[in-house]
């Protein structure tokens, strides 16, 4: 085989806390993490020169080294030992840029799960987990993705009950949030409330997608710049619109909202488009078998 379609999906927090700081200037995570059927679609095509090749048809995102698919390629090609190798790379971006959605990550993991197929298989998904860790912290989430409890900077995951059937609605407001920034922010305050990561996860294991809804919460939104009450605006616009939980994804700037009813999630959508261009339904995906 030469070449391989691959999908990057999507991730959500259903949850994100930060438990610590690190000495390695780190932080210590504890987040329930949710694929989500939103994807880039990447075409892989392998190459004998040693060549590495980026195309994307998003034109602000660089294509050379400072590029996580180029980087992720070139680590993996060092990992087995086979630099004599390159690799052709177009993408496709669905995924809002900069929205704590993990698209680069999401891309950075859909190359290594193409490579290691391309090549037969020569590492294990563990190994692949381990091999993205070295190149950003929600990596090795997105190898197998699905819904897990990510711990230590990311990498640490454990599995855990599929969300249920729903309909999820997310809105990317134009600003971005810079991610060291707010982990800056989040250090010199004193975190006034946590999410019930153990409630969370008991309401995943008994299905009980209000109650995984109610508990969604992120710590990242307590330390937001004065000026993104955008942010607040989306969630309350989700509820008022029949969501049974609205929270901020990642470091932001996207929200979402769960929703039990199609009809109202699509409801919600249309409402949220008379304000922002970036609005999407999607639904939870299973884990992705390595
Ligand atoms: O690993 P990644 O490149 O995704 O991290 C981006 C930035 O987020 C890091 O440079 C760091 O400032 C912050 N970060 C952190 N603790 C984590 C993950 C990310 O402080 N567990």
């Amino acid at each position: 085989m030469r070449e391989i379609h691959e999908k990057a999906y999507a991730k959500l927090n259903l949850s994100l806390d930060v438990v610590g700081k690190r000495s390695d200037g780190y932080h210590d995570m504890r987040m329930v993490m949710q694929t989500v059927s939103l994807c880039d679609e990447l075409r892989l095509v392998l190459r004998h020169d040693g060549k590495i090749n980026v195309t994307s048809d998003v034109h602000f995102l660089p294509c050379d080294e400072r590029n996580i698919a180029y980087k992720t390629a070139k680590a993996f090609f060092k990992r087995i030992d086979r630099t004599d190798l390159g690799v052709g790379i177009s993408i496709k971006k669905h995924i809002p840029v900069c929205a704590g959605m993990g698209g680069g990550s999401s891309d950075g993991a859909a190359v290594l799960r193409s490579l290691n197929t391309l090549l037969g298989k020569p590492l294990t998904a563990a190994e692949l987990e381990e091999l993205g860790m070295t190149l950003g912290s929600d990596i090795p989430f997105c190898i197998c993705g699905g819904t897990s409890l990510a711990e230590g900077r990311g990498e640490i995951l454990t599995g855990l009950t599929p969300l249920s059937d729903c309909h999820i609605v997310i809105c990317k407001p134009r600003f971005s949030v810079s991610t060291p920034d707010l982990f800056k922010r989040l250090d010199s305050c004193d975190l006034r409330y946590h999410p019930d990561t153990p409630g969370l996860i008991s309401a995943l294991d008994s299905q009980d997608l209000s109650g995984v809804s109610r508990r969604m919460f992120n710590v990242f939104e307590d330390v937001l710049p004065p000026n993104m009450n955008k942010i607040s605006e989306i969630k309350s616009l989700l509820l008022d619109k029949g969501a049974l939980g609205a929270v901020m994804t990642g470091t932001g700037s996207a929200v979402f909202g769960i929703f039990d009813n199609k009809s109202r999630a699509y409801g919600a959508k249309a409402e949220l488009q008379k304000h922002y261009r970036d609005v999407y339904i999607a639904v939870p995906k299973k884990k992705i078998g390595i």
